[in-house]
């Protein structure tokens, strides 16, 4: 098995304990940020939604903030694609939001036609891609020109503050142990704080996104760097590539 398909697999485990892990991890304050980037985007965006598509889709959190933001918005989102390779995650997400269409696949192999996607989105799945530049070619290739990219990610950082020494510390020794305790599955907890700390720097996402055609709209940290968002766009102007 491929460090792909291992990571995969890893999520298909701990499927069926996901969402409350990720809940107490969090201390719920991943709720807040996927609102503000939900809302953030949909205000850049500015009006009605033809097809939003969802990478890295996991059990689905993301679209039910999606439809929140377009509702205090007073606009709509016509057509929702969830796309995820973990089957388990996938059954989850079918049972949790309605009006979708889930696709089993890859972000760097989307089964989706060429600009027919007003917004992508991926939270806390981008790490997980193994070939990133592939996944951001991907997204540029499936958005309609004007579109937007969301990216929900936490970035890693090398020059650390007091708040990211904390934070280390809860994700090196804290989480993996009441990961362990609930999920069963101790390897799980141990490859996320350490997906983290191998995982690119916000400036080296930016300078992969405008590589792969996008002009950046918005980066903004959350809770003090914890978290950052992407929004990018597709140019109004560009075909795919
Ligand atoms: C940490 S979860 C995030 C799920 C969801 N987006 C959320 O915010 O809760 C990461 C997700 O990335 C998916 N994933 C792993 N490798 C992937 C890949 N190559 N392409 C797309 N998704 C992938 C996993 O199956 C998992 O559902």
């Amino acid at each position: 098995m491929d460090k792909q398909q291992r990571i995969i697999q890893m999520f298909n485990d701990i499927s069926p304990t996901y969402d409350r892990l990720n809940r107490i991890l969090s201390f719920g304050v991943d709720r807040q940020w996927r609102r503000n980037g939900c809302r953030a985007a949909m205000k850049i965006h500015g009006g009605p939604v033809r097809h939003l598509v969802d990478v890295a889709t996991g059990t689905g959190d993301l679209i039910l903030f999606w439809r929140e933001a377009a509702a205090s918005q007073g606009t709509t989102i016509e057509r929702v694609t969830g796309v995820d390779p973990a089957v388990g995650m996938l059954e989850l997400a079918r049972g949790k939001v309605d009006d979708v269409t889930f696709m089993e696949a890859p972000a760097t192999a989307l089964p989706l036609e060429d600009d027919s996607a007003d917004l992508i989105s991926i939270s806390y799945g981008i790490r997980n891609v193994v070939d990133v530049e592939g996944a951001l070619r991907e997204f540029h290739r499936v958005l309609a020109p004007g579109g937007l990219a969301v990216i929900l990610e936490f970035m890693s950082r090398e020059k650390l503050t007091l708040m990211d020494r904390m934070n280390r510390l809860y994700m090196s020794q804290v989480l993996p142990r009441v990961g362990a305790m609930i999920s069963r599955d101790k390897e799980a907890y141990t490859y996320l704080p350490e997906s983290i700390q191998g995982f690119m720097s916000t400036e080296q996402l930016c300078d992969m996104l405008t590589r792969a055609g996008f002009e950046l709209v918005e980066v903004q940290d959350e809770f003090l760097g914890i978290s950052t968002r992407f929004i990018a766009r597709k140019p109004a102007a560009s075909a795919s590539q």
